[in-house]
């Protein structure tokens, strides 16, 4: 970046987050659902996109209500616990909810924590909207135990758990989110992107208990919806409608809010993808520990598998060999995506040229 424009000094000489955008075969990245859209979803997209084009010469809804109401249905059977629409709120993906939360609850002088390593979004927004940011190591098994939670200071404005963690896949009990939550005087962001790949009962089962926790979910992933950007929070009344202090008028297109209620329709897709991707996510762990290495225990889309002497190096060859995974920054780790059956194939074949093996039995 130009060190000769008057940017925020603390914006100054840093680097833009964001995963090397390559187009390789197999794209085991960025925790996307693998399947293509199926040709009922996009007959239907394409006939919800023209309904509403004669009329794109007007703002969309600026409150999302249809969408609302719908997502709130998916959560209450999803989720079984009853979710009202007023207290959902959708936007561009959930890192724009990250955003709003972090404007309407961070900012000078207040404090957000995360347990790290997880999703270093959360650390860059806090800064971004000028949040003092402190991390707490989470211990060897990636999880927050008992001694993380000591280092959590009682006045903190936001903490973020996220569960299952990225990048670790690991998770996070409802005891602990409502340990954290009577610990701390601010508001818990629990960042459940990955939540229809667990089998764990979602942190939405709490809001009634819990006044300042909120839930954020993504259509990104177990949807499939990454292009689209649609994100959610589900929290109190009182949390969504001060939200609107801090969006921007008309922020969720009308071809976005489309596009969500057509996903939504054919949500009954999902449970079987979700499984067949679980399946590979099970293959993968299985293929990797083959392999001599080491596997975080996942409930997500994704494993994070080591270790390395030199992570990055591995990710390199992998790349060159035409497999993309992630190198998120944890020495000796990386993080692959569970994708199609032949994309783990391609991914455990090659990564298996590689890595020097001690096959172990399996
Ligand atoms: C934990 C977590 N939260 C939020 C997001 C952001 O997702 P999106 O903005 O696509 O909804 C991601 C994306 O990878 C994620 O891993």
């Amino acid at each position: 970046m130009s060190n000769e424009l008057p940017i925020r000094k603390d914006l100054a000489g840093r680097t833009a987050y964001g995963a090397p955008q390559l187009n390789l075969p197999v794209q085991l990245n960025t925790n996307e659902n693998p399947f293509p859209l199926s040709d009922l979803f996009m007959q239907d997209l394409s006939s919800a996109i023209s309904g509403i084009a004669t009329n794109l010469n007007r703002y969309p809804d600026r409150d999302a209500i249809s969408l609302r109401a719908e997502l709130a249905s998916y959560i209450s059977s999803s989720a079984s616990t009853a979710i009202d629409p007023g207290q959902v709120w959708a936007a561009n993906g959930s890192n724009e909810i990250l955003q709003q939360i972090c404007q309407l609850f961070g900012g000078p002088d207040r404090l957000a924590v995360g347990f790290v390593p997880s999703y270093s979004v959360h650390e860059l927004i806090a800064q971004t909207t000028c949040t003092d940011w402190k991390s707490i190591p989470r211990n060897e098994s990636f999880e927050i135990d008992s001694s993380s939670l000591s280092k959590l200071e009682k006045n903190s404005d936001i903490v973020f758990i996220c569960t299952p963690n990225n990048p670790t896949g690991t998770k996070t009990s409802l005891q602990l989110i409502k340990e954290v939550h009577d610990h701390i005087q601010g508001i818990v962001v629990v960042d459940e992107a990955y939540a229809e790949f667990s089998e764990d009962v979602s942190a939405i089962t709490l809001l009634e208990q819990l006044p300042r926790l909120l839930v954020v979910r993504t259509m990104s992933k177990a949807f499939a919806l990454a292009g689209v950007r649609i994100g959610y929070l589900v929290a109190s009344k009182d949390v969504i409608d001060s939200i609107s202090l801090v969006r921007l008028p008309y922020h969720l297109s009308a071809l976005t809010q489309a596009a969500g209620l057509v996903a939504l329709k054919h949500q009954s897709q999902l449970a079987e993808q979700v499984k067949a991707i679980i399946v590979q996510r099970e293959r993968i762990e299985k293929g990797l520990i083959h392999l001599g290495l080491k596997v975080a225990p996942s409930s997500a889309n994704f494993v994070l598998f080591g270790e390395f002497a030199d992570n990055h190096e591995v990710w390199r060859k992998l790349a060159d060999r035409g497999v993309l995974i992630r190198d998120v920054g944890i020495e000796k780790w990386l993080r692959v995506t569970a994708g199609t059956e032949a994309e783990t194939t391609k991914f455990l074949a090659e990564l298996s040229k590689i890595v020097p093996t001690s096959p172990k039995e399996t």
